[in-house]
């Protein structure tokens, strides 16, 4: 029953369905027309040949039995000669009188329809009679006295060749059928063997087993279906060496602060401990405290892009107070560690984006050039038509490691060992959200992160302002010279 279900099967029906088809169209329209046209040539014949025998007759001035005999020599048919029945009259018999088959029982060519009809009509006349069970094509000339003369050949021979003919067809059409029947089960066979191969590699790839690779030689479909689960297969390995990784580095993460967490708390319980060293073990507890956050904040941030949840607004955002808003929150921390942080947003203008994300991420960069960047080392945060950049003089980030440092969890080495790695990764997926990208460039002495973001169309914004004002309700009505006239006259 599952071989009936398979598709292949299914197909090689079909096939043996169409070849039958075609069969059965040969066998009902095609042999009996070649049946009608063998016959119908076979009476054309016999017709010309009784034109052609009547006019020897007329040449010769009679009928007689050696007459009858050549025409039916040359003719290769029966030839008979009917002389007009005598007196008239509606039952007369039409008996023949010279017969090239004369040895013949007498007699059952009389009265013969094709003939009866000539002489009654006194027009040639042809068709097919049945006698004794055999079927004959016919043609008969009458003459001016009502006299016959009558060819008669039998379809035997017709109806042999399309016997013969319907036979072949019969057997080449079993043939066919049997052929068709063979290749569609094979290749049926074949195809089912790959597919049930991929299904299997689908039930392999499907519980998390991504070692073997899927093959399938072929160039056809099936082949390229292979090669993109394939393509499927590695892509999976991948994302699942990068949960796996994600997970070990976020659990390895989490543990630090709480294990040092735990280890001051220890340390709090000794009560020899002085008033000084109890500050500066809770100040560097708040310090964990405050990572452990900041780590929730960001796994919390991945997890909701990796699961399509985090939509960023698409609003006009003007970048000039978003730089300075970042200057303000940061100069505190700056002026601690001695970097001069400077604005830059003389050409700022209208992005679209989210003004929070826009924030976030100005928040992880800036924080990087101070914190990544030896004491003293002079920030700038610049605003740029869509752009917001944050540029900084430190030591700057080798070429190799440029991409790299997007990536989650990548800290380089000789770092500030307390941050996660996953500032840039996210402010980078931000910033792809919002239909914008986050480019770095970096040598020694100078290392600009740059986020370069849709522009507004200031004049669209301006047109939707004007309409928007244009829209709001009159102050006052009725005295029709304007709401702002009627507001200051008011
Ligand atoms: N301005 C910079 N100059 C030099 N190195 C930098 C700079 N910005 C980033 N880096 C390097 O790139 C790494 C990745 O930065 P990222 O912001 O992603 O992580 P992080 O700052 O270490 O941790 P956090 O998740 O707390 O931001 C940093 O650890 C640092 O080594
Ligand atoms: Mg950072």
């Amino acid at each position: 029953m599952a071989l009936l279900r398979s598709v292949g099967v299914r197909l090689s029906f079909a096939l043996a369905l169409v070849v039958a088809g075609a069969l059965a169209i040969v066998w009902i329209a095609l042999v009996p027309t070649l049946q009608r046209r063998l016959e119908d040539g076979k009476l054309d014949r016999l017709a010309s040949s009784a034109r052609a025998v009547t006019r020897d007759a007329e040449a010769t001035g009679g009928v007689d039995q050696d007459f009858v005999d050549d025409a039916a020599r040359t003719a290769s048919a029966r030839v008979v000669y009917f002389s007009a029945p005598l007196g008239g009259g509606g039952q007369m018999a039409l008996i023949p009188q010279y017969d090239s088959q004369r040895l013949r029982p007498a007699g059952d060519v009389v009265n013969d329809p094709i003939a009866l009809r000539a002489s009654t009509s006194g027009k040639p006349t042809r068709g097919f009679v049945e006698r004794g069970g055999q079927s004959f094509a016919e043609a008969a000339v009458p003459d001016a006295n009502g006299d016959v003369l009558l060819l008669s050949s039998s379809l035997a021979d017709v109806r042999a060749n399309v016997e013969l003919v319907r036979q072949r067809v019969a057997w080449a059409g079993l043939v066919a059928l049997a052929v068709s029947l063979l290749v569609g089960f094979g290749a049926a066979i074949a195809f089912g063997r790959r597919i049930r191969r991929l299904e299997r590699a689908a039930e392999r790839i499907a519980s998390g087993d991504f070692s073997e690779p899927v093959v399938d030689r072929g160039r056809d479909e099936i082949g390229e279906l292979a090669a993109a689960f394939d393509r499927m297969r590695r892509q999976l390995a991948q994302l699942d060496d990068a949960r796996r990784a994600f997970i070990a580095n976020a659990s390895h993460e989490l543990r630090t602060p709480i294990f040092s967490l735990a280890g001051f708390l220890e340390l709090l319980r000794d009560e020899e401990l002085d008033e000084a060293t109890r500050d500066e073990f809770f100040a560097t507890m708040s310090e964990q405290v405050e990572r452990l956050a900041k780590l929730a904040a960001e796994l919390l941030d991945l997890s909701r892009i990796d699961a399509g949840q985090l939509r960023p607004e698409r609003e006009p955002v003007e970048l000039a107070p978003v730089a300075s808003a970042l200057c303000g929150e940061f100069a505190a921390v700056a002026r601690r560690r001695g970097h001069p942080l400077e604005l830059d947003a003389d050409g700022a203008g209208l992005a679209v984006g989210d003004s929070e994300r826009l924030l976030q991420i100005g928040r992880a960069l800036v924080e990087n050039a101070l914190l990544h960047t030896p004491p003293g080392t002079p920030v700038r945060v610049v605003a740029r038509g869509s752009t917001l950049a944050v540029e900084d003089a430190g030591p700057g980030i080798p070429e190799a490691d440029q991409e790299r440092v997007f990536a989650r969890f990548t800290r380089l080495h000789g770092g500030r060992a307390s941050g996660t790695g996953l500032g840039l990764a996210i402010a980078r997926e931000l910033a792809e959200l919002m239909d914008g990208r986050l480019v770095l460039e970096s040598e020694p002495g100078r290392t600009v992160f740059r986020l370069e973001l849709p522009a507004a169309e200031a004049p669209g914004l301006e047109e939707a302002l004007r309409l928007h004002e244009e829209a709001r309700p009159p102050f006052s009505r009725g005295n029709g010279t304007g709401g702002l006239g009627a507001a200051t006259g008011g």
